[in-house]
């Protein structure tokens, strides 16, 4: 596979790829460029951060799990080409320095890159933005104030990057969702390559080698986010992050779960249909969708059809997919807000969900009129708590009726005790849950960032 991308503002081209050769690898192998540096290799610690410029923007991405092809048509910035041509700092830099927001400095690259690329867009939510960055010496505080101090100095003129016109070079790397289709049919059991938040892992973490590889980064027209009076539909290749932000207004509830998922970095690859694909009984937006009787849309070939999104889940590692067959889009028809997601996860940022409860109730004149509830973690699958849902739906909406449903959730889910939590600790929260969820409708609104000791 030949690629061209641009790197510190040069021209790269390079042929023969290895297609799961990962940019932070390249970097520091075959180009010398040390500035980057490996810390877990799994898109944990932000050491890896640089970051790239496409149709979208500049985002911060980890190159730890970025492969090659994905850059393809970006632009890519390093550490190395944060400072200007003649060693001038970037803004972030001096204020870093400025503000003694560096000790070892081992971390420090990893948060210079996320700050230069949350300067580039004018980004002011620091804490959100890097909370995919670990430091373990300095502390937070002076490097969140390095990033505020910075922020009203104007863009340097070397770091606005902007994306190449670059035509698809591969059949492996196609550039539309028929082209995808096309060479899916002729290698149904290839590995699709969407974010690679997932993928990336089974590379560094689990020495995988995988082929044939087929990337769907350049399928412009699957990450189209389409939202009309009826219906909002994503494409599958629509990352979390404008994901988010498409649902702020529509359904705060769910884009602040999204705001929680992961870390930046993570959130800029990491797609819908990947969260669904890959069929983890723990994805934040299984349950989210579900509450909202979402439907995914699956192409094979010249194939379509659309399943609800519940029954696309069969079993833990079994989905209803055929080989050669990919996920185009999930959609789900516009409706009042009356969704809530709890993630409740061991830390608050950047961290997997123990239980993601989902709950979109509709009541009318004091009654029960319509209920979805959905949850991850609970089962081997994302899945609905449908005898809790039959204990509420025509019952008058009151704490009583709450009470009385609860003890339906040990009918609904028997859970796992991991690393995570407990089987006991799963089913209670998610009873908890449910009544926060009254709670809160009765405007006994909890904010887990208020509670103080
Ligand atoms: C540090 C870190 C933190 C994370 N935190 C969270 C979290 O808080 N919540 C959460 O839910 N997940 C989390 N994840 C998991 C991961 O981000 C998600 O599962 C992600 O959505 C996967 O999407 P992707 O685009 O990266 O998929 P990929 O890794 O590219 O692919 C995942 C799987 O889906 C398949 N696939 C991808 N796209 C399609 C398609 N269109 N059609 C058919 N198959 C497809 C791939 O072949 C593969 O099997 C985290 C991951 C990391 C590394
Ligand atoms: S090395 Fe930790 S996120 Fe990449
Ligand atoms: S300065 Fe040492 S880890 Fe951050």
């Amino acid at each position: 596979m030949n690629i061209t991308f641009l790197l510190n503002g040069e021209t790269v081209e390079l042929s023969d790829v290895d297609p799961t050769a990962t940019l932070l690898d390249w970097l520091r192998e075959d180009r010398g460029l040390t500035g980057t540096k490996e810390g877990c290799n799994e898109g944990d610690c932000g050491a890896c951060t640089v970051m790239v410029t496409d149709e979208g923007g500049a985002k911060a991405l980890n190159s730890c799990i970025l492969f090659l092809p994905q850059l393809h048509g970006r632009a890519v910035r390093t550490v190395e080409g944060a400072s200007g041509p003649n060693g001038e700092a970037h803004p972030v830099q001096q204020t870093m320095v400025d503000l003694h927001g560096s000790q070892c400095g081992f971390c420090t690259p990893g948060f210079v890159m996320s700050m230069v690329a949350g300067h580039a867009v004018g980004a002011t939510d620091h804490d959100t933005q890097l909370a995919g960055n670990l430091c373990r010496c300095t502390g937070y505080a002076p490097i969140i104030r390095a990033a505020k101090a910075a922020e009203e100095q104007p863009v340097p003129v070397w770091v606005r990057d902007k994306p190449m016109a670059a035509k698809a070079t591969s059949p492996m790397l196609p550039g539309s969702s028929d082209e995808l289709a096309a060479i899916y049919a002729e290698y149904p059991n290839a590995i699709l390559v969407a974010g690679a938040t997932d993928v990336g892992l089974w590379v560094t973490k689990q020495l995988r080698h995988l082929d044939p590889v087929i990337f769907l980064n350049r399928c412009d027209d699957l990450k189209e986010v389409t939202i009309t009076e009826e219906e909002i539909q994503f494409g599958a290749m629509v990352d979390m992050n404008r994901m988010g932000e498409a649902l702020a207004d529509l359904h705060p509830s769910y884009a602040e779960m999204i705001r929680r998922y992961a870390s930046v970095q993570v959130r800029h690859a990491a797609t819908v249909g990947g969260n669904i694909a890959n069929g983890s009984p723990i994805g934040d937006n299984p349950p989210a969708l579900i509450a909202l009787n979402a439907v995914l849309h699956l192409r094979k070939g010249d194939e379509r059809r659309q399943v609800p999104l519940e029954d696309f889940f069969i079993d833990y590692g079994n989905q209803d997919r055929k080989p050669g067959e990919f996920v185009e889009a999930v959609s789900f028809t516009r409706q009042p807000d009356r969704l809530k997601c709890y993630k409740l996860s061991k830390r608050f940022d950047q961290d997997i969900s123990a239980v993601c409860g989902c709950f979109n109730v509709t009541v009318s004149e004091g009654t029960v009129t319509q209920v979805r509830i959905a949850f991850g973690g609970m089962a081997g699958i994302p899945k609905r708590a449908s005898n809790v849902e039959a204990a509420l739906l025509g019952k008058p909406w009151t704490l009583e009726t709450i009470q009385a449903a609860i003890p339906a959730f040990a009918d609904d889910f028997a859970p796992l005790t991991d690393m995570r939590a407990s089987a006991n600790y799963r089913l209670e929260t998610a009873k908890a849950m449910l009544e926060r969820y009254f709670l809160e409708d009765q405007d006994e609104v909890t904010n887990v960032l208020e509670v103080s000791a």
